[in-house]
């Protein structure tokens, strides 16, 4: 199974959160900056919010994306005050047409000293077992 890892990270969490990721999959994580340039079975895509959505470069990347190129895409993010930090990513997806696992990882993150220190440990273990779950 050919996996990828993209995301962007403004203050680090998503990328805490890739190299979790990074760590049950034996992949490289990537920012949004590099290009997907190879077919890949699922692909992981995250980030945090500000000011109510994901970075434009988010966007952007998921404008390079296909139904042809990418098996299926599994979200994570971060937030401070929204629910639901991978809404913004799914919905551009979908209309892509390119597949996203119906499941998401969400946690706090941290913004000043509301949900300091999330994504925390206990955040990034259960981030490795929603990983596992999916690749095994
Ligand atoms: C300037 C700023 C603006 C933010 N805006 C929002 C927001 O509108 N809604 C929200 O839920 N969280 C907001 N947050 C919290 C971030 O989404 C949270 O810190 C997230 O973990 C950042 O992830 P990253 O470091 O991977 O970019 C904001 C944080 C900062 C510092």
């Amino acid at each position: 199974m050919k996996t990828a890892i993209r995301y962007f990270s403004k203050f680090g969490h998503s990328k805490q959160m890739a190299q979790a990721i990074a760590e049950v999959v034996n992949e490289q994580p990537q920012t949004v900056a590099t290009p997907l340039t190879e077919p890949t079975d699922v692909l992981f895509l995250g980030a945090g919010i500000f000011l109510g959505s994901v970075n434009k470069s988010v966007m952007q990347f998921i404008d390079t994306l296909t139904a042809e190129k990418i098996g299926c895409v599994v979200l994570f993010g971060s937030s401070a005050l929204i629910s639901e930090p991978t809404k913004g990513m799914r919905e551009a997806l979908a209309k892509r047409g390119v597949k996203v696992y119906e499941k998401v990882f969400e946690c706090k993150g941290a913004m000043g000293p509301l949900n300091s220190g999330h994504p925390d440990k206990q955040d990034l273990e259960a981030l490795r077992e929603f990983v596992k779950k999916i690749v095994k």
